[in-house]
């Protein structure tokens, strides 16, 4: 592998240490590489299909696991069957029992990463649905269940640095908002959760999407203010894991970061800002229902204003009253990976290099 600079460049064709090498640099250890079971897809469009093969497994399982993709054949030419996990670092995704019913792959060269996509992931199957999977679930439930506090990051490596850290009730939704499903299986585990989002716009915005249902689920809610431009990963390899349990042990009761956010966004000192922040806190607050939380925030909001505090109780009781709260049922248990789905084929980062074709890169085969 050549590197210049500190900054490595893709080789033509990558050694199977290139991933392992990738890891040591994001400072994730061997032992969380086998207890998260990381892997490498190679940069190869048969890799998985020959690996069925070999195996004598159905590929039409694969396909349904999402693991191979199905290609139209055009005229007399039949459909083709390709990878969808090519040259990417591989993140299996389990179920609460740790049985791997999906895929997270990160692309290992950076070139790709502009039009393939830092991540892709396994489409929703039989045995997979995003929205009510945690990441890491499998391996925190214990410490959730200590700690009665889930912590919540968004990504696979912020949650691997945080175990890595020796803080393990971590929870990951990958990305997507905390949906109902998610709130529901957590609150078997924990009363609490703590949001720690990047400190990035997007970031914020997932803890206030993730709200409703928060609030549906009972869940005491406390956000966990990251430093830009940091995200839990960063943020502990700049710090240091000290550090980021003290970010976690002040972190704030989810109104009172509201009430700070709202005053960031709309201004205190003019009468329509004032308006939008008592506004806003109290269309949130009336969700809860929660007459104490309710009085609480109307004298602080009060207080932070500098108006009287009848005000903003009048106020929040114009806030727009919520939709009613959805009732839906318990979601069903995952069911077992079927035997060569997904939990079939976990890779090792140190299988083999296999030969690679010339067009790796290209979204689609040729
Ligand atoms: N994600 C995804 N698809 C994308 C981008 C992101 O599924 N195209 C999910 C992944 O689970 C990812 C999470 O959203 O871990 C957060 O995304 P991001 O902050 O962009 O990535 P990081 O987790 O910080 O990953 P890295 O540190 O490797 O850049
Ligand atoms: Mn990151």
């Amino acid at each position: 592998m050549s590197a210049s600079a500190g900054k490595p460049s893709w080789p033509a064709t990558p050694p199977p240490s290139f991933a392992r090498d990738y890891l040591a640099r994001r400072g994730v250890p061997a032992e969380a590489i086998q207890r998260f079971r990381l892997g490498y897809a190679p940069d190869a469009w048969d890799d998985t299909v020959n690996w069925a093969k070999s195996k004598g497994h159905d590929l039409a399982v694969l396909e349904r696991a999402g693991l191979v993709v199905r290609k139209s054949g055009e005229g007399d030419h039949p459909d083709r069957l390709y990878d969808r996990f090519r040259g990417r670092l591989m993140f299996p995704i389990c179920d609460e029992q740790g049985r791997v019913i999906a895929f997270s792959g990160r692309v290992l060269n950076p070139e790709q990463e502009k039009f393939g996509g830092k991540y892709v992931n396994s489409p929703e199957t039989p045995i997979f649905t995003k929205g009510r999977v945690c990441y890491g679930l499998d391996k925190s439930k214990r410490a959730l269940l200590d700690t009665g506090q889930a912590i919540i990051c968004e990504g696979q490596l912020d949650l691997i640095a945080c175990h890595v850290s020796g803080i393990t009730n971590v929870v990951a939704p990958q990305g997507t908002a905390l949906t109902a499903d998610h709130c529901r299986l957590l609150k078997r585990y924990v009363n609490e959760v703590i949001l720690c989002f990047d400190a990035d716009t997007a970031g914020q915005n997932a803890a206030l999407r993730a709200l409703d249902d928060l609030l549906a689920s009972g869940l005491a809610i406390r956000v966990a203010l990251l430093p830009a431009p940091h995200d839990p990963d960063s943020f502990l390899k700049a710090h240091g894991g000290e550090a980021f349990r003290a970010l976690l042990s002040r972190a704030t009761g989810f109104f009172d970061y509201l009430l700070q956010r709202l005053c960031r966004e709309h201004d205190p000192a003019s009468d329509r800002g004032r308006t939008a922040i008592v506004r806003g806190l109290g269309e949130q607050l009336l969700k809860t229902g929660d007459a104490v939380l309710l009085d609480t925030f109307a004298n602080k909001t009060a207080q932070r204003l500098g108006v009287g505090v009848e005000a903003v109780r009048t106020e929040f009781k114009k806030a727009r009253r919520p939709e009613p709260v959805r009732v839906e049922t318990e979601p069903a248990e995952p069911t077992a990976a079927a035997p060569g789905s997904a939990d079939a084929r976990v890779l090792a980062v140190a299988r083999p290099a296999r030969p690679r074709k010339p067009d790796r890169g290209s979204p689609h085969p040729s």
